[in-house]
């Protein structure tokens, strides 16, 4: 997704992936910034552990708790900072910092959003899962002003954590510790569980709980398999569908804007990533 986007720009860059133990993150890191890199991303468990290792964080890293995008900056001799990958010469720079940001969180909006193509204000909806995935989609669906909030999650504390969480930044929505009542229409059911991953899991949520006809759109963070259970169901049921991996287009996207300052081409790197994961090119 990435080298697909980078050509696309016309960039004589690469985007390599590295196995690095996370007990020596810090040396990576200095690697990198050392050898002049543009910037780099991470994953878990490196991303939380990155918090340490940046000179400057962003808020939205702040807030997550979490960098998965890091921009390496150089100082010029003005004393300014631009980002290496904008540089004219990268070379000339006194002193590199390294900046982390993270693009996942705002990555679940903009899928939702755009794959299922629906707005969230105002909306109704519910959330399986309150682990790392869950607590960040329902602090952003708060965020996005959803009017209910329904929060399913097996370990009811971390459920009622999140919900405390989110109270105290978004009073208004009003968020709910169990299924929706019998009857009651949804417009958006988000799994942020790792059920689903594997064939033989049960499904995320409970059938008899909640009728999927009262559901209008199904979201499923896995995007591996490409159709889970749920999504299977969902679709029978006449649902709007779409799986996770626009997630991981998005932040991707805003990661190489971060880096090159430019609109990313989506629908390249939209098409090498669905041909990477899926072996097959995209249905757009
Ligand atoms: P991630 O970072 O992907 O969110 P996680 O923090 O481990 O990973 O969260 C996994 C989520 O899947 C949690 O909501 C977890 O429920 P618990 O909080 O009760 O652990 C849920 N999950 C995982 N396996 C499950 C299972 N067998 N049944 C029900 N929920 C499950």
């Amino acid at each position: 997704m990435q080298n697909a986007g980078i050509a696309d720009m016309g960039l004589n860059w690469r985007y390599l992936a590295f196995d690095v133990a996370p007990e020596q993150l810090d040396l990576a890191l200095a690697g990198a910034r050392s050898m002049r890199f543009v910037g780099l991303n991470l994953t878990v468990p490196h991303k939380l552990l990155a918090l340490d290792w940046v000179d400057e964080v962003d808020p939205a890293a702040r807030e997550w708790g979490a960098v998965n995008t890091i921009r390496f900056e150089g100082q010029t001799s003005g004393g300014e900072w631009v980002p290496v990958g904008q540089a004219e010469d990268p070379t000339g720079f006194e002193s590199i910092r390294s900046v982390g940001f993270n693009t996942d969180a705002d990555a679940i909006l903009r899928s939702i959003k755009e794959d299922l193509e629906m707005g969230l204000k105002g909306s109704k909806c519910v959330l399986l899962g309150a682990g790392g995935a869950g607590r960040v989609a329902a602090m952003k669906l708060a965020s996005a002003k959803v009017s209910r909030l329904h929060l399913i999650n097996r370990t009811l504390s971390k459920s009622e954590a999140v919900a405390r969480d989110i109270q105290a930044k978004y009073p208004d929505v009003d968020i709910v510790l169990d299924y929706p009542r019998h009857g009651d229409s949804i417009d958006l059911l988000l799994n942020a569980t790792s059920l689903g991953l594997k064939t033989s899991d049960d499904l995320p949520l409970d059938l008899e709980a909640i009728n999927l006809r009262n559901v209008d759109s199904v979201y499923d963070m896995i995007y591996q398999p490409a159709e889970t259970a749920l999504l299977q169901a969902a679709r029978a049921s006449g649902c709007r569908t779409a799986n996770g991996l626009g997630m991981l287009l998005y932040q991707g996207t805003a990661a190489l804007e971060i880096w090159t300052g430019r609109p990313a081409p989506t629908d390249v790197m939209r098409e090498a990533l669905h041909a990477h994961v899926y072996g097959k090119p995209s249905a757009h």
